[in-house]
């Protein structure tokens, strides 16, 4: 298929999908990262000579990495172009204002953020140039696609270069309500850049709702009107809309992996080992907003209110890495590792520790028969734009006997919590109560629950949301862009589970 310039997709987003490892001898190697996101993308990118910009990953002076990425976008099948950001851009942009201002802010925490006048000026500065690398790529006929909260300036500084592409947003984290919203200082600035897109998406119902009243109380000049499922805002003479699109995941794909003979034997081993047991699973990155001290303490609850489940439950909580160097994150750690201490030193039974903790990405095939062996998976953030884990258990459910608890504040509630538990996370004892009822629950109940769960993360996957966003951003969909049947790059027979 020829490549044709004037309507190819161009992804950008704070990081590419790649992960960058040392390899012996201090070479540089590049692997694909996760996935959901670039799965679904890759046809469109691929077959459209589509790019992905993103950081380097790197603040170090490293020679060759323009190279390194050219020899990745030749296995990848599309282009990657690097950004490189210095160790002042990534500690007051990434580190400062993505995730100590908007972060905690837009995650309804707001006592956690910061607010530093530094850290908005190399926000401003970092996504300009970002802006000036996707300039010196784009044509106007273009569709660009820019990616979550540390990119919400790109497109007012495209305007500013005179880019006339159509130019779309989609926020993977909550937008907060106008009472958390104001107290930000940047609060007028961020949504001017925010209209300067064509469309905005968000995750669900509630996060469009607060970004329209927000504008509604802060942009005096702005007029909002319904457009079928999509909102449009008329401001400075132009319009651009607005819609949510709650993202799926390649729950075709898990399900197939997940029932691999690799997985099988491991959940087997797994069954046998913890035979006439159930087990509980978490999985989150290590984040504040995950709730797990919270959880931790419901599960004590459980095991102090409910002793008949003592021996006949663990608890197994992975928690992967993340943002390290943050000091915020780094107590986490520590807190999350005290309460697991003193509730294992205080219920643990010989030959019975209630809680397996894990403090590691786990290899994408244990993770898979991690999802199988569980009877319950205990998923209760404070607040999560989606929550893909979530998903990605359902997906993975093949003998459809789990049960899924969820907070009723994650993204994912919108569309799972009719079949779901649904628990207030900061209620601790509800919480426990819905682990009781959960262990308890009649098979009957569960294969209901499992099935309607399962239905829905497969009937809206990541290529339904990919669908929808692009339906509404340009009136094309993925069946628009084809395969090219004979290419396929190596590495994504490899799919690594989505961002957690
Ligand atoms: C969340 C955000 C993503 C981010 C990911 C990992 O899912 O929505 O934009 O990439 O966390 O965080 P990190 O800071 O490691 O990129």
């Amino acid at each position: 298929m020829t490549a044709q310039p004037s309507s190819r997709l161009i992804v950008v987003s704070n990081r590419l999908p790649y992960v960058r490892h040392l390899k012996k001898g201090e070479k540089w190697a590049l692997e694909p990262g996760s996935g959901g996101l670039v799965t679904a993308l890759l046809p469109v990118l691929r077959d459209r000579g589509g790019t992905w910009i993103g950081w380097s990953g790197v603040t170090e002076n490293v020679s060759r990495i323009d190279d390194i990425f050219r020899n990745a976008s030749r296995g990848a099948g599309y282009e990657l172009r690097p950004v490189s950001l210095s160790q002042e851009e990534v500690d007051k942009y990434y580190h400062g204002y993505s995730n100590e201002t908007l972060w905690p802010l837009f995650h309804d925490l707001q006592s956690r953020a910061t607010f530093d006048s530094e850290y908005w000026h190399t926000y401003v500065k970092v996504n300009r140039k970002f802006a000036e690398t996707l300039a010196g790529e784009c044509t106007d006929g273009d569709f660009v696609w820019i990616h979550d909260y540390q990119m919400a300036d790109v497109a007012h500084h495209l305007r500013e270069m005179g880019c006339q592409a159509n130019l779309g947003y989609f926020l993977h984290i909550p937008f907060p309500s106008p009472d958390i919203f104001m107290k930000l200082p940047e609060r007028h600035a961020l949504l001017t850049s925010l209209l300067a897109y064509d469309l905005v998406g968000f995750q669900t119902v509630r996060d469009r709702r607060n970004f329209l009243q927000c504008v509604r109380m802060l942009m005096k000049n702005a007029r909002v009107r319904p457009d079928g499922h999509l909102h449009v805002v008329h401001v400075d003479d132009r319009d651009m809309r607005v819609g949510n699109f709650p993202i799926g995941i390649d729950a075709a794909g898990f399900a197939g992996r997940a029932g691999q003979p690799e997985v099988e034997e491991r959940v087997r081993s797994i069954k046998e080992r913890f035979a006439g047991r159930q087990i509980v699973l978490g999985i989150d990155r290590l984040d504040y907003t995950k709730g797990i001290p919270e959880r931790l303490r419901a599960f004590s609850s459980l095991l102090e209110r409910f002793p008949e489940v003592h021996e006949r439950i663990h608890y197994f909580q992975v928690v992967i890495p993340s943002r390290t160097g943050i000091p915020e994150y780094d107590e986490l750690k520590m807190r999350i590792e005290r309460l697991v201490a003193e509730i294992n030193g205080r219920f643990s039974k010989l030959g019975w520790v209630p809680i397996h903790y894990f403090f590691r990405s786990l290899p994408p095939d244990e993770l898979l028969a991690f999802y199988r062996a569980s009877d319950i998976a205990l998923i209760t953030p404070l607040k999560d734009g989606m929550n893909l884990v979530a998903k990605e258990y359902c997906a993975c459910s093949l003998e459809e006997t789990s049960v899924l608890i969820l907070s009723q504040f994650a993204g994912a509630a919108a569309q799972l919590g009719s079949s779901a538990l649904v628990v207030n996370p900061y209620d601790v004892e509800q919480t426990a109560d819905a682990l009781y009822h959960a262990f308890r629950m009649p098979a009957g109940e569960r294969r209901y629950r499992i099935r309607r769960l399962r239905r829905n993360v497969h009937g809206q996957d990541v290529f339904w949301w990919v669908d929808s966003f692009m339906q509404a951003a340009i009136h094309k969909e993925l069946k628009d862009f084809p395969l090219l049947e004979d290419y396929i790059p190596e590495h994504h027979e490899n799919i690594v589970p989505s961002e957690r």
